[in-house]
C-alpha cells in the first residue's frame, strides 16, 4: 500500500474549533502564544520559569520553520482556531510519520483558551484525520508527569499510557517524568469518536 500524501493540509471543522494551515499572517501571533510560561513549560521548551523571556527563536526564524513545515512529507501542521472568536489560539501536529510502521506522533499547545474543550476537540480532529483520512495505525504521544491536565485529555480521546521515560525532563531543581501515550486504529474503531462505517459495510 502506498503511504498517505501528508504535503496536503486540509481544513478541518469542529464544533469549537477550526483546524487550518497555518499562514504567514499568523506567525507574529503563535510567536507571541509561545511567550505563555505554561505553553512553554508543559511542553518542554525551557528548564526554568525565567527562560520564557528568552524564546529560542524571533519571528523571522519562526516564520522559516513554519514555511519548511508546509510542506515537510512527514509531518502536518495546523493553526488551532477558536471558531468563537475567529482568533488563532494554538497549533496542533501530527510529525515524524514512518510510513514503514504507518504511525505518527501528535502534539498541541493552546493559549488563552484553555479549558474550554478546544483542546479535546482539536485532539480528536488530528487524531480521526490521522487514523480514518491518513489510513494510519498508531498515533503517539509524550506528556510530562506535571501536566495532568493533558493527560487527562488524551485519554479521553483514547490514548493509552504506555510507558514512561523517567526523569526525562529537567525543570527548575528537578526532575520531571515523561509519559509515553500511543493510540492505535483498533482504540479509534472502538471509541466513541469514530465515524461509523458507511451503509453497507
Ligand atoms: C493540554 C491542552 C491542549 C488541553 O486543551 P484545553 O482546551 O485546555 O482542554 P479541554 O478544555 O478540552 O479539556 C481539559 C480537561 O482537563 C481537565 N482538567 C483540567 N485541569 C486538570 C488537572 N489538573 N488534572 C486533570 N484534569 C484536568 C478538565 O476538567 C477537562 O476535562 P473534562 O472535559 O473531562 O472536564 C491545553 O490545556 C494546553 O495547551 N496546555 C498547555 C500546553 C500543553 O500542556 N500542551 C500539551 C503538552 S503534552
Amino acid at each position: 500500500m502506498s503511504p498517505p500524501d501528508l504535503t496536503h493540509t486540509p481544513v478541518l471543522r469542529g464544533e469549537l474549533v477550526e483546524l487550518r494551515p497555518v499562514t504567514p499572517a499568523d506567525v507574529a501571533r503563535l510567536h507571541a502564544l509561545m511567550g505563555d510560561l505554561e505553553v512553554s513549560r508543559l511542553t518542554g521548551s525551557i528548564h526554568a520559569d525565567d527562560e520564557v523571556d528568552e524564546l529560542p527563536w524571533s519571528v523571522d526564524q519562526l516564520q522559516a520553520i513554519y514555511a519548511r513545515w508546509a510542506t515537510d512529507v512527514d509531518r502536518v501542521v495546523w493553526a488551532v482556531v477558536d471558531r468563537e472568536s475567529d482568533q488563532v489560539v494554538g497549533e496542533s501536529v501530527l510529525l515524524d510519520h514512518d510510513p514503514g510502521n504507518a504511525s505518527i506522533g501528535f502534539r498541541i499547545w493552546i493559549s488563552g483558551a484553555r479549558g474550554r474543550g478546544l483542546g479535546t476537540e482539536a485532539t480528536r480532529l488530528s487524531v480521526r484525520h490521522a487514523i480514518e483520512e491518513l489510513g494510519l495505525h498508531r498515533v503517539e504521544l509524550e506528556v510530562y508527569a506535571f501536566n495532568p491536565r493533558a493527560r487527562h485529555v488524551y485519554e479521553k480521546v483514547g490514548f493509552v499510557l504506555e510507558g514512561t521515560r523517567r526523569e526525562a525532563l529537567r525543570y527548575a531543581d528537578g526532575w520531571v517524568d515523561c509519559h509515553v501515550m500511543g493510540l492505535l486504529a483498533s482504540d479509534w474503531a472502538g471509541s466513541h469518536d469514530a465515524q461509523p462505517p458507511p451503509p453497507g459495510e
